[in-house]
Parts: structure tokens; C-alpha cells; sequence
């Protein structure tokens, strides 16, 4: 049995992370959605929400799990007995950073296996944190992120303004 973990902070969640899912889950027996609790990002959403909107937009996918987890990815991976950590890649920009994750885990882990996805191409331009600079100011994110997201974000941005 292959378990895949999909690990990121997800503050929020776009379509973009939901193709790396939707393609992921097709391609292991298990998948599992893990947000990082201790990310150095000062989030919008808390962990426990984050988890909510990802369990509620992939609630359709009987393979993938989503949860939180602490600490170090690769003992975490470990300890969920998964052997391929999935990252998504959207531009040669994030190359350098993913590539020192990747090594970083292999010298903690020799076992795991970080493979990359191509991010669909009408996402490649696509963060969480574009969607909520443009959320912040009341501009429309529908096709960036699911409607389910996108009234979250109405309402959060609604209520600290
Ligand atoms: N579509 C849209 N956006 C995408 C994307 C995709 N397919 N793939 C990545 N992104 C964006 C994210 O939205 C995020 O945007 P943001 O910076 O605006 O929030 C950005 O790319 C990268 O974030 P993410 O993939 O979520 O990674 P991260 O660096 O925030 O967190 C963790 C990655 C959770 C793996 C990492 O921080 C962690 O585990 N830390 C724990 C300590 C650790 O183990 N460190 C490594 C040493 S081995």
C-alpha cells in the first residue's frame, strides 16, 4: 500500500492545491492532505480551520485524509507510515526551495520519496496568499479557490475589517 502525504500550510486552500489532490489520489492507495501547524507564516485561518475547509472540499474523494500535523515533516511521515511526500511545482521559482525540502528530508529519512507534480498550467501563477491579498480588498476569487473557500474568506475579511 502506497500513502501518499500532501503537506502544506493551505491558509487557504486553492484549486490549485485541489488538482495536486484530485491528480494525487488517482495515482496512490492513500493520500494524505497534512497541514503544518507551525508553518513560519502568520496564518489567517487557524489549523483546525484549514483542515475543515480541506476535508469539506475533498469530501468527495474516498482516498484522501486531511489532518494537522507538528514538528518535523519527516518524522511525521514516518510516523503515519507513508513513503512518498508529494509537492506540487508551479514555476521554476519555487525549484530552489523544493529541492532543499526534498534533500532535507532525504538526509532525515533515506525511505522517503519526494516526487513533484507539475502544477496545472492555469494555476501556475496561484498562492494562497494572492487569493487573500485579493479577497482582502473585496475582488472576486471565484475559479481561484472553491466556493465553499471563497465564502469563508468573504465572511473573515468581512468581519476583521
Ligand atoms: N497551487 C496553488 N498554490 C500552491 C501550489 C499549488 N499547486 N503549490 C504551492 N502553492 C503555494 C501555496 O499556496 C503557498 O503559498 P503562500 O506562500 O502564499 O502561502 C506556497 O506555494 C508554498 O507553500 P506550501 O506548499 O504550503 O509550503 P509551506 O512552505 O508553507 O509549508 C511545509 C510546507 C508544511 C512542508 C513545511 O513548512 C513544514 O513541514 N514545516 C515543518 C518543519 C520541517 O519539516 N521543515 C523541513 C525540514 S525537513
Amino acid at each position: 500500500m502506497i500513502i501518499a502525504i500532501y503537506p502544506g500550510s493551505f491558509d487557504p486552500v486553492t484549486n490549485g492545491h485541489l488538482d495536486i489532490i484530485h491528480r494525487s489520489s488517482r495515482l496512490f492507495d492513500k493520500v494524505i492532505v497534512s497541514v503544518g501547524r507551525q508553518v513560519s507564516k502568520v496564518p489567517l485561518f487557524s489549523a483546525s480551520e484549514r483542515v475543515e475547509m480541506l476535508q469539506a472540499v475533498t469530501a468527495d474523494l474516498p482516498n484522501v485524509e486531511v489532518e494537522s500535523f507538528d514538528g518535523l515533516l519527516a518524522h511525521y511521515v514516518r510516523e503515519r507510515e507513508a513513503n512518498v511526500v508529494v509537492r506540487g511545482l508551479r514555476a521554476i521559482s519555487d525549484f530552489d526551495y523544493e529541492f532543499q525540502l526534498a534533500l532535507a528530508i532525504k538526509k532525515l529519512d533515506e525511505n522517503i520519496e519526494t516526487l513533484f507534480m507539475m502544477t496545472n498550467s492555469e494555476y501556475s501563477f496561484l498562492s494562497s496568499s494572492i487569493v487573500k491579498e485579493i479577497a482582502s480588498y473585496g475582488g472576486c476569487v471565484q475559479g481561484l479557490v472553491p466556493p465553499y473557500v471563497a465564502e469563508k474568506l468573504r465572511y473573515r475579511y468581512q468581519k476583521n475589517n
